[in-house]
């Protein structure tokens, strides 16, 4: 298989945009990360757009954001943690792509939500006993469309390298 581009899934705080960066440097291609594509492009923050037009607006201005980004090539694309879960996106992904589900557990993810939870509009405001709360029956929700990625890797113990294998393994990048 011939990969024309990447794509990073996995739930918010797993680290896909700073490993996606590492990618870049690594294999070479571009890098893009959705959520910055989409404040970009609309030239507002999502947290004000989820505020403003609701997240049912939002889930349909990123699919039309991932069906553009899925035309570029040789680029590594870091995805919402929720665009894998909405419409047919994950099929879209699959059909154009290598996918990636970065998995992590819900105490990691917890750990590093933790402090980066206010820019983020479904998470904003939570307790550390509800943020933990909502990742595990979130998670839970979602694991069904992020297991549909064509790689599911250990993100506890895979490193940049691991990853850079991994890719290697999965076809020759164009
Ligand atoms: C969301 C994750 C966010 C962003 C939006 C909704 C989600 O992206 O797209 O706040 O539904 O999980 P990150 O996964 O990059 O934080």
């Amino acid at each position: 298989m011939v990969i024309k581009r990447i794509y990073l899934v996995g739930f918010m705080g797993s680290g896909k945009s700073t490993l996606g960066k590492r990618l870049r440097t690594e294999i070479g291609w571009d890098f893009l990360d959705l959520d910055d594509y989409f404040e970009e492009r609309y030239q507002i923050t999502i947290k004000q757009y989820f505020a403003e037009f609701g997240e049912d607006a939002f889930r349909l201005a990123e699919k039309e954001l991932l069906l553009d980004v899925s035309q570029k090539e040789r680029i590594i694309i870091a995805t919402g943690g929720g665009a894998p879960c909405y419409f047919n996106n994950m099929q879209v992904m699959n059909d154009t792509g290598l996918t990636i589900y970065i998995k992590l557990s819900v105490e990691t993810l917890a750990g590093r939500l933790c402090s980066a939870r206010q820019v983020r509009p479904l998470v904003a405001g939570k307790s550390g006993t509800e943020l933990h709360q909502y990742i595990e029956e979130k998670l839970q929700e979602r694991d069904g469309f992020y297991n549909q990625a064509k790689v599911i890797a250990d993100g506890e113990v895979l490193g940049v390298d691991g990853f850079v294998r991994i890719i290697k393994a999965s076809g020759e990048l164009m």
